[in-house]
């Protein structure tokens, strides 16, 4: 199983599976804790924002021009904010840790 830690709005630390050839969001959707992603991953809605550990942000593609504006439109950007629509999980990312970051 390749491994996903979420740090969810509490400041908590949970270690969930991530789904090999799926989008990270589709797992944090599925959580209690996890993302609305009103828009299904469209890169519309923004409600996937997650925060990536600077050690794993580098390992990721960069983000698409749609991607990166959207984000730039947020309240709560960060320079490691990245929508969780966008990124597939891979068996690379077996790690990975993100933060959900607040609603908007
Ligand atoms: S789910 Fe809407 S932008 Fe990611």
């Amino acid at each position: 199983m390749a491994l996903l830690r979420v740090i969810d709005r509490d400041g908590q630390e949970h270690q969930v599976e991530g789904k090999t050839g799926y989008k990270v969001m589709e797992t944090l959707r599925d959580l209690e804790y996890g993302v609305a992603a009103i828009c299904g991953g469209m890169c519309s809605c923004a409600t996937c924002h997650v925060y990536v550990d600077a050690g794993w942000l580098a390992q990721l593609p960069e983000p698409m021009s749609d991607e990166r504006e959207l984000l730039m439109e947020l309240s709560h950007y960060q320079d490691n904010s990245r929508l969780s629509c966008q990124i597939e999980f891979t068996p690379a990312l077996d790690g990975l840790r993100v933060t959900i970051a607040p609603d908007e």
